[in-house]
């Protein structure tokens, strides 16, 4: 070993000098570089915070619009059944049907409105599902009801088999039945002669299927997966002249989600549709917001 002289220990010192120096300018650049990460966190909580607001507001400004426009279109539609119903004096056949013209665009555009209330409130997680006991007859004796005045109007036949060997229910029998009211205004709109078939069968041991089929104009595979996405509308030129919102699937959908089901299609062009939906016997009692 190499004797240290005084000229050697002076060098040390001075080395270890240098490297105090050098982990000092080290430490503060850390120092510095861990004051940057925290910011750049702090701005991404601000960021996200700014996002959460966003779809917050988006969700609010939704749901005050549609219910807005609720109070107006309901005056309009009392006031032309009252014009229609001729309270104030005759009219003239001209104008019954001008009154008419404006009662069903008002429905139509109440309807719309609905629908986007419906989903504002799924968005902000405000949907609650309420379940309760209830037979099957009484659902689609409701839905008979609801369409008669439609399919009167139509030369298609609309069918309900009776359900055979299916329990009471115990699910939310409102959003249940709104999704099987969009399938079957779906299918109405969309067939023009020929049958609706509306039925229900057990798919497993513990849950029920609900089809509606129809002998209408049919969409082709490729388009299957969209439809269910919002604003999803079909190029045809039926389509063209049937408005719609395309937000009526959506809806059918994200209700399924919160009865625990599920949504599907399988459609032919120029044979026809049938749209289903696949929900447990007995909604699972935890709460499930899950659209
Ligand atoms: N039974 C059907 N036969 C043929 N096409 C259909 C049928 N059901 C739905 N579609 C197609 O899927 C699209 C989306 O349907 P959806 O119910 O979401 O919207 P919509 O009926 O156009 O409008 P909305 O229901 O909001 O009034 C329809 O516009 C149509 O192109
Ligand atoms: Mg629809």
């Amino acid at each position: 070993m190499p004797e240290t002289t005084p000229v050697d220990a002076n060098e040390a010192q001075l080395e270890v000098l240098r490297l105090r120096d050098e982990m000092a300018a080290l430490s503060s650049e850390l120092n510095e570089t861990n004051q940057g990460v925290l910011a750049l966190y702090a701005e991404l909580d601000v960021q996200a915070e700014d996002l959460r607001q966003a779809s917050d507001l988006k969700s609010r400004f939704l749901s005050y619009m549609s219910h807005e426009f609720r109070t107006p279109l309901g005056s309009i539609l009392s006031i032309t059944g009252l014009l229609a119903d001729e309270f104030d004096g005759p009219l003239a056949p001209e104008q019954h049907k001008q009154v008419a013209f404006i009662s069903a665009a008002a429905r139509e555009l109440s309807d719309m409105v609905d629908d986007l209330l419906d989903l504002a409130k799924i968005e902000a997680g405000r949907i609650t599902i309420s379940p309760a006991w209830f037979d099957m007859l009484d659902l689609f004796a409701a839905l008979r009801g609801m369409f008669r005045p439609i399919v009167d109007m139509t030369s298609v036949d609309m069918i309900f088999e009776a359900p055979v060997g299916i329990p009471q229910l115990y699910t939310d029998d409102k959003k249940l039945a709104q999704i099987l009211r969009n399938f079957i205004s779906n299918a109405l709109k969309f067939t023009k002669r020929g049958e609706v078939r509306i039925l229900a069968r057990m798919e497993n041991a513990t849950e029920i299927r609900f089809s509606v089929t129809d002998t209408g104009i049919g969409i082709p595979a490729e388009l299957h997966g969209a439809l269910f996405e919002d604003f999803s509308q079909v190029d045809s030129p039926l389509q063209k002249r049937l408005r719609g919102t395309g937000l009526g699937l959506s809806l059918c959908k994200r209700f399924a989600g919160l009865l625990g089901g599920r949504v599907g299609v399988e459609s032919q062009p120029g044979i026809g549709s049938t749209f289903f939906v696949i929900i447990p016997l007995a909604i699972a009692l935890e709460p499930s917001d899950e659209a």
